[in-house]
């Protein structure tokens, strides 16, 4: 028999022929709108993403500054288009008490910060702080309520606090804290993990605390109502949804919570490096990424049975990638750098909500600024992108974008015997009837080409940009801040109703038609 031997670009060529892969854009059939709200971030008083991320100080006059907030960090998330903002936690959410940071900051109490780090909390970034600069990002607040340690009349007052628009004792009370006319915050979360961090309650006993928050809660807002969340699973307890929405009234609950990382492991230390990992490690946290959808399908077919109208929304309130801190920084404080990998983990994920859509109308990614698979990094007066923060902000001209049905048929990426779909593709037009597509790879060996059909849409022109690097483990330094960055994207081709795009490994790509 005779041997074959492959060049490089033969083998490259050979592994594109053999792709299976085959999408189908329904472009006809477009019925729900992608919620912006989807594209949603958290900033928790955790480690360095308010103190050092968002807010340097009033009287830093190294950084620039407005009341303190980084005027840096303010442009790249408008550019990014930051639609809402979770605070002030998480699980410091449940220990916090709003009183303390209000009024003069000489005079505000000094806490411990018991579940990050156990550091000194001076308050000095509080709610007029963190609302202030809501308005400054031109993005809507979502304040995460403490029920753990709390009261319902702590929460009531706060409701009252940044709300009320006429004569009540907390509306003087910011009045004389100098903020003349409320914020009218509509997003409000009625406890964070009340299974864990927020009190270690059982579903039925927070179902009854809930109603009981939730009930004091003044629920109108401006002209409307507000949107109260109640915590909820952590990834697959599907008993806990099972009994808050048997529970809980669909008249006290406008959206309910869901929290899931892309974790290897939950022990101490065990979570792997976010920069220097291995193939295995790199397939399981896509394993990871790639069960949002099945949690989702989860989740919302409990709900459907109760609230087959989908009146109440699913919040994906808390998701991302998450690995050892990086070496030398304090545990407490979940700093980790953001590689490639997260970005085809914020592609797939994006993708995957996207899909549905009719039900998750709201998520956060964890967390905004030096936490977790933040978007943002920064290190004294500079400030890095990371490339999750490229992915989100190619990906916002899907924001409340009408959503097209995509079918996909997928090669697979493979380790050993197991194996992923290694391409995603969503699809949406938006209210100026232009088409977005969006398409991940995430095999970070394979390059793969995929035919798709688009069913009622002609496509005259495409554009496009793609967020790739020549190693999964890429990411940008402070060194080197552009290591890994969108470009201009030429390998999509359209041909009558056919789509043909080759994606490169380890890939995000957004096209327009
Ligand atoms: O995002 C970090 C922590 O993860 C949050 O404080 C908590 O809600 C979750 O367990």
């Amino acid at each position: 028999m005779k041997k074959l031997f492959l060049t490089p670009a033969l083998l490259a060529l050979s592994l594109i022929a053999s792709a299976q892969n085959k999408a189908t854009i329904n472009a006809d059939e477009g019925k729900y709108v992608i919620s912006k709200h989807i594209y949603g971030h958290f900033a928790e008083h955790l480690g360095r993403c308010i103190y050092d991320g968002f807010y340097v100080g009033e009287n830093n006059a190294k950084i620039p500054n407005k009341n303190g907030v980084r005027l840096d960090v303010v442009a790249a998330l408008k550019k990014m288009k930051i639609p809402n903002l979770r605070w002030p936690g998480g699980c410091f959410a449940d220990t916090y008490h709003w009183k303390d940071g209000i009024g003069p900051k000489a005079k505000r109490p000094k806490i411990v910060n018991t579940w990050w780090g156990g550091v000194t909390e001076d308050n000095s970034f509080g709610t007029h702080d963190f609302l202030n600069m809501c308005e400054l990002l031109g993005t809507e607040p979502y304040l995460a309520g403490n029920v753990g340690s709390g009261t319902v009349q702590e929460l009531s007052d706060w409701v009252q606090y940044v709300n009320f628009e006429k004569d009540s004792p907390m509306s003087s009370l910011r009045q004389q804290n100098g903020r003349a006319q409320p914020w009218n915050v509509r997003y409000w979360g009625v406890a964070n993990e009340a299974w864990g961090c927020g009190g270690n309650m059982k579903p039925d006993y927070y179902a009854d605390v809930y109603r009981r928050y939730s009930t004091f809660m003044n629920t109108r807002v401006g002209n409307g109502r507000i949107f109260r969340i109640a915590s909820g699973a952590s990834d697959n307890d599907y008993n806990w949804t099972e009994t808050l929405m048997k529970n809980i009234p669909a008249n006290l609950m406008e959206g309910l919570a869901m929290h899931h990382y892309s974790v290897l492991s939950w022990g101490d230390g065990k979570k792997g490096s976010a920069t220097e990992f291995t193939d295995q490690e790199y397939f399981k946290t896509m394993q990871q990424a790639l069960l949002m959808d099945e949690l989702i399908e989860k989740h919302s077919a409990i709900m459907d049975k109760y609230d087959p109208e989908k009146k109440i929304a699913l919040i994906v309130d808390e998701w991302g990638g998450w690995y050892n801190v990086e070496p030398g920084t304090n545990p407490g404080f979940l700093y980790q750098q953001n590689t490639m990998r997260d970005a085809v983990l914020a592609g797939a994920t994006l993708n995957i909500f996207h899909k549905h859509c009719e039900r998750v109308r709201m998520a956060n990614l964890a967390q905004a600024i030096n936490v977790l698979q933040a978007v943002i990094l920064t290190k004294g007066d500079k400030m890095l992108l990371t490339p999750t923060y490229h992915v989100l902000e190619m990906y916002n001209v899907h924001q409340d974008a009408t959503m097209l049905p995509v079918s996909v048929k997928s090669d697979d990426f493979t380790l050993g015997s197991e194996k992923l779909p290694a391409v995603s593709v969503s699809a949406s037009r938006d209210k100026a009837g232009k088409v977005h597509v969006s398409l991940v790879n995430i095999d970070p060996a394979k390059p793969q080409e995929i035919s798709v059909d688009l069913k009622g849409l002609k496509a005259s022109a495409i554009t496009g940009r793609i967020l790739t690097s020549a190693n999964v483990h890429d990411h940008n330094t402070f060194e080197n801040l552009n290591k890994v960055k969108p470009v201009a994207f030429n390998g999509a081709k359209v041909n009558g109703n056919t789509l043909t795009v080759s994606l490169p490994p380890v890939s995000v790509v957004v096209l327009e038609l």
